[in-house]
């Protein structure tokens, strides 16, 4: 269902952020139910959920890339920071009651994950299993 093409493509082989990334699909699904049929307070708590869960979400990631002292960090995380800067500026247009920016925000937020997760995160995650496997021998 819903916004996303669940062909694949978005598993990356890292359980941990597969599994949060699986939850990010849910929330925006949920986001996407609250919006079309559900009361106020259904809505912003949907749109508390996934914003929380992304914040969670990509300071694990960071920490993860530092930790690894991953060379591309600061272009992931230049990605990351731009979902932020809209993710706040969709969210300051909903409070101030602008009717559009929920479903737009929702639309975004789907497309940024299904650009940002097939290459980027793919990329940092093929770093980090390297790393695992050099750092066991
Ligand atoms: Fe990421
Ligand atoms: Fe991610």
């Amino acid at each position: 269902m819903g916004l996303f093409h669940r062909s694949g493509g978005y598993t990356i082989f890292i359980p941990e952020i597969d599994a949060e990334h699986r939850t990010m699909f849910r929330l925006v699904d949920e986001l996407a139910t609250a919006l079309d049929s559900g009361t106020p307070r259904a809505r912003n708590e949907a749109l508390q959920s996934i914003v929380s869960q992304m914040q969670l979400h990509f300071a694990h990631e960071e920490r993860l890339m530092r930790d690894s002292r991953y060379d591309a960090f600061a272009w992931h995380k230049g990605q990351h920071d731009g979902a932020r800067r809209q993710a706040k500026r969709f969210i300051k247009r909903i409070e101030e009651g602008d009717r559009k920016a929920g479903a737009e925000m929702l639309q975004y937020l789907a497309g940024w994950l299904q650009n940002h997760i097939p290459v980027t995160d793919r990329m940092m995650a093929a770093y980090l299993r390297n790393f695992e496997r050099r750092r066991a021998a």
